[in-house]
Parts: structure tokens; sequence; C-alpha cells
């Protein structure tokens, strides 16, 4: 059985896979005569479960629709209607939920809820986003990018902003495709030191510089995200827009990266705080190339854990 947990936990060449499968469903999607159903249907005959303890647009879209496109049935179902959300344990609900269906997708907010579904589920289980890592997001924006500039291998990729939990999966991603990333924000925000370990395991050390402008010099890519995610308190929301202010993505700071540097955001964003309209909308911006990616990027991943 084989699950979908995280970055650093799936094999590069498998990794690879992924990426190559879905530009190559995208690229098939696209070639098919306007309104034509897909040739390909492996999921014919599955039934999918999407469980969101947290808020989501991309994601539950993005998977129910990439099911339906690959001819199985989904369920989406709220953790809080769930008896997972009113005392049955995990462990049981990973039980009974592999009883009914073929594979189980799972957005919540501790890591150890997802372990624990993945250790006792007997049909596989994919990471859609938890408070530490957030891999399906980071597949679409590596197929994102080398769609537009070719390998990512060997590029500058630089996250200004919160060391959250994509920031995490952005340095497992380092480590796993071989790219450079540098981190620029507050040290109050740093990421979790666990990753920046595990990406100089692998021979890719994170760089940590807190001068925006200078850490941004000659990116590739420049990331950034929300800087209140939704497992932060709202009561931390003023201190840490003053703190992450300096690290706002604008055409000031865009203007330091390569010439034809790509910016990444993985929504939703609050526009004109982490990141400025005039870069979401401008020339560098694939945002929602970035997007629409995760449904490619997805099918890919759900055709990876079934195996077919
Ligand atoms: N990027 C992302 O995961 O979006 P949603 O929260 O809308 O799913």
């Amino acid at each position: 059985m084989t699950h979908f947990l995280d970055i650093h936990t799936t094999s590069p060449e498998d990794l690879r896979g992924i990426i190559d499968q879905a530009g190559a469903m995208k690229q098939a999607r696209k070639d098919r005569p306007k309104g034509a159903p897909d040739d390909d249907q492996p999921l014919k005959g599955r039934m999918v479960a999407l469980i969101f303890e947290k808020p989501s647009t991309r994601t539950r879209v993005s998977f129910d629709v990439g099911v339906r496109q690959m001819g199985g049935e989904t369920m989406v179902l709220s953790g809080a209607d769930m008896q997972l959300g009113h005392g049955e344990t995990i462990a049981d609900t990973a039980r009974v939920m592999s009883r009914y269906v073929d594979l189980i997708m799972i957005r919540t907010f501790e890591e150890q809820t997802l372990l624990e579904m993945a250790e006792h589920a007997t049909v596989p289980v994919i990471n859609g986003l938890t408070n530490r890592t957030h891999p399906c997001q980071i597949m679409a924006d590596v197929m994102t990018f080398e769609e537009h500039r070719g390998p990512i291998a060997g590029k500058k990729v630089v996250w200004s902003g919160d060391g959250n939990n994509v920031f995490a999966s952005f340095a497992h991603a380092a480590g796993q495709f071989g790219f450079d990333l540098t981190f620029t924000g507050p040290e109050t925000l740093d990421p979790e030191k666990t990753w920046l370990d595990w990406a100089a395991a692998k021979g890719r050390p994170v760089t940590i510089d807190r001068n925006p402008e200078r850490a941004v010099a000659g990116a590739d890519l420049v990331v950034t995200d929300t800087w209140v995610s939704m497992h932060d308190p709202q009561s931390a929301r003023e201190r840490r827009h003053n703190q992450l202010r300096p690290y706002q993505v604008n055409e000031a700071l865009m203007a330091h990266a390569k010439p034809d540097a790509l910016f990444m955001h993985c929504l939703p964003a609050h526009r004109d705080d982490e990141a400025t309209s005039a870069v979401m909308d401008g020339p560098h911006s694939v945002i929602f190339d970035e997007a629409e990616n995760r449904l490619h990027a997805q099918k890919a991943v759900m055709r990876y854990c079934l195996g077919v």
C-alpha cells in the first residue's frame, strides 16, 4: 500500500514519476476534443473520501474534479460532522473508512492525525495539508515551475515571509528535486529546525538571509504565503503583520530577482499584505497556473497511490 504523506518520505524517483504523469495527463486532456470524456478512466469503480477538518477551496475542488475526470466517485466529509470530531479514535475511523472507500485524502491540524490515519487504514492515505506540511501544493508548484522554465534542479528559489507548513514542503522539495532554497523572514518566524536539518542532510542546506533584497537577488522563483495560517491564533495577527511587512513581495522586491523570475503563491492570498496585486497580476506571476496544476498533480498522486 502506497501512501502520499510527505515529499521527504517519497523517493525522488517516485516524485519525478508523479510530475511526469501529471504533465502527460494534462496534455492528453488538452488534446481531446472539447467536451469529450477522458479516454483514461483509471479510477472507474473507485470511491475516494475527502476529509476536511479545515477550510479549503483549491484542495477540495481539485481533488473532487480530479477523481471525477478519472472516472471515480467522491464523498466530501467535514471532520466536525464525523464521529471523529466527537471522540471516535482516528484508528477506528481509519479502519472503518477503509471498509467503504478505496482512498482517503485528509486535511487536518495535527500531523499525528494524518500519521495515525495512515498507520491504521488499509487503503492509501494522502496528506491534503497539516499544520506542518503541504506536499500536494509543492508538487503542483514544481510542475508549474518546470512547465514555464524547464528543470528546477539547480535553480534559486526564494521564500519571503513566514516559515510555515508550505515552506516546510519547499524545504523537502529542495532536497528531493535538487534546487537551492533561501528563506528570508523574521527570526521569530523561522522555519522548523527539523526541516532545515533535513534539507542540509540531503545536501541542500537552506540559506537564511534576513535582508529580503539581498535574499531575492538572482532568484529564479520568488514565493510567499499568507502571514497568518489557518492554525495560527487570530490574536497573533497584528504582531505577525508588523514582523512580516518588510518581507512583502512587491514590484521593488521582484526587481532584485532575475528578469524572467516567476512569482508563486499557493492561495488564498490577502492581496496587498504578503504580496501586492501588482505582483500577483503582473508579468512574473503564475499563481493561477499553480492553482490549476493542483488538479493535474493530485490526479497523478492518486494514480501513484492506487497503482493504476
Ligand atoms: N492552497 C490551498 O491549499 O488552497 P485551499 O486552502 O483553498 O485548499
